[in-house]
């Protein structure tokens, strides 16, 4: 992954093929925060990603369940979304972190608790005004 890499999504399947590229680089305890607007395309990100491990559950927006965990080939991947948590005692109450060493972690709406994360990538989604997407890779470090 490139830092400040950005790549047009020009539909769904744009998107899943992108996360279905870069998914094999990660392993248990990465964590990848996703940021953008809701409907930018976080969740189809992790339906690409997810399917690189050749995962058979179905994988679903966590906004009502907050996290879902999916069984692959590789590890567990924790998918998790922030939307509805406010502060960083009902994060930390959830005890998710309990389960990162072991899992890759994908946290849509997490940049608010990003400080909870020792090391993190970042993929930012945009809607461009032509409904295209543009994701951006960084990482911190
Ligand atoms: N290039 C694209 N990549 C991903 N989703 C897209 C794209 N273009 C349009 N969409 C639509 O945008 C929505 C993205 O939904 P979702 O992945 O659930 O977003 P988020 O999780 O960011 O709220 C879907 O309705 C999808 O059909
Ligand atoms: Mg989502």
């Amino acid at each position: 992954m490139y830092k400040n890499h950005q790549i047009i999504s020009n539909s769904e399947e744009d998107t899943i093929r992108i996360a279905q590229k870069i998914a094999p680089q990660f392993g248990p305890g990465d964590v990848i925060i996703l940021e953008g607007d809701l409907g930018a395309g976080k969740t189809y990100f992790v339906k690409g990603f997810t399917s690189a491990f050749h995962s058979k559950d179905l994988i679903t927006s966590p906004t009502f369940s907050i996290a879902n965990f999916y069984r692959t080939n590789k590890c567990n991947i924790l998918h998790i979304d922030l939307y509805r948590i406010t502060d960083i005692d009902q994060f930390n109450d959830l005890g998710l972190t309990d389960y990162f060493s072991q899992s890759i972690v994908l946290i849509e709406w997490g940049k608010k608790f990003a400080s909870c994360f020792e090391n993190y990538f970042l993929i930012s989604f945009e809607i461009n005004n032509d409904h295209t997407r543009t994701i951006t890779f960084s990482e911190k470090l």
